[in-house]
């Protein structure tokens, strides 16, 4: 467990905004150096000045998390300039605007979002942990999912499907860590709805290829429901609640108490109580002993 997080270095990727800039604000404030990583290279340059002008060693890099080579290039520089990385945050992400039906979401869509969202975990571990398995010593590393990936989240398909790919990476990634007796711990950042710039995610996405550029039918059942663009019930289910979105700035601090006690989940509301619960029930009552 990285317990003493003084001194420690850590790379952030999505560091320029929202969560991934609150985690690397509360890990300087342990002491922790920090790489920024972000698409949005002028973003990383000023949370990376932010953080030297209160003494924290930190450098930026402009990356692209879908592109392989730019994480390998990130590894290396972070590498060649702090020697170590000790702590990993795969954070960076976006979703898709309008929310739409997965027949609406064409292959473009489902390419550009797992690119970014599933791809870039992996190529974070790509880069980054056969270095930190090498340089021993304890270790973490956290991947940002979503609520999505706990509940049914028509209209936003796409999205829960490479949230629920990276909980189950994460998962089986902290799985094997500790079978194998390795020092590296894995915790999966579970947030519900922060208030960020996530609405604007294809923000950086090439012009060409926008969702503006094509006709795509709102998922309006959502915004009847009051989900997940709006705050209230559902139906019969209040437990499943959307909560209300929280500011970013304490996500951070969720964080670097998770990668303190090495805790598998960190969520920024309560869970989804009843809908997991029913999606259990469901799966347990319809196992059958065919044998
Ligand atoms: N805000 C929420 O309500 C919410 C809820 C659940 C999960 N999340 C997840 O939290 C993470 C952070 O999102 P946020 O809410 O802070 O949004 P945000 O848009 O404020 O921040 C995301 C950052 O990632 C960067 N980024 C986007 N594409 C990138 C790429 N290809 N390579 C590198 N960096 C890239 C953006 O430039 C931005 O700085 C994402 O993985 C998101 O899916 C957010």
């Amino acid at each position: 467990m990285v317990e003493e997080l003084q001194d420690r270095v850590a790379v952030v990727t999505g560091a320029g905004s929202g969560i991934g800039r609150s985690i690397a604000l509360a890990l300087a404030g342990e002491g922790v150096d920090i790489v920024v990583a972000d698409v949005d290279g002028d973003a990383a340059i000023a949370v990376a000045d932010q953080l030297r002008a209160v003494g924290i060693q930190s450098i930026s890099l402009q990356v692209d998390v879908a592109d392989r080579t730019a994480v390998l290039e990130l590894a290396r520089v972070a590498y060649e300039h702090f020697g170590d990385v000790d702590i990993l945050v795969n954070n960076a992400g976006v979703s898709l605007r309008p929310f739409r039906a997965l027949w609406d979401t064409d292959y473009h869509d489902m390419v550009w979002l797992m690119g970014i969202n599933f791809w870039g975990v992996v190529h974070g571990y790509d880069a980054f942990v056969p270095r930190m398995r090498e340089s021993g010593g304890p270790k973490h590393i956290v991947n940002t999912a979503s609520t999505a990936a706990l509940r049914i989240t028509p209209g936003a398909g796409a999205y829960t499907v490479s949230k629920s790919a990276v909980s189950a990476f994460s998962i089986c990634s902290r799985s094997e860590f500790e079978l194998a007796g390795e020092p590296i711990g894995v915790s999966l950042l579970i947030p519900g709805p922060v208030q960020t710039n996530i609405d604007q995610g294809e923000r950086h996405r090439p012009a060409s290829d926008r969702s503006e550029n094509r006709v795509v039918k709102e998922w309006i059942s959502y915004l009847q429901h009051g989900e997940p663009t709006g705050g209230g019930p559902l139906p019969g289910n209040p437990s499943g609640l959307r909560a209300d979105p929280v500011d970013p700035d304490v996500v951070g601090q969720l964080v670097v108490d998770a990668i303190r006690e090495n805790r598998p989940f960190v969520l920024t509301q309560p869970a989804p109580e009843m809908i997991l619960r029913d999606r259990l029930d469901q799966i347990i009552t319809s196992g059958r002993d065919v044998t």
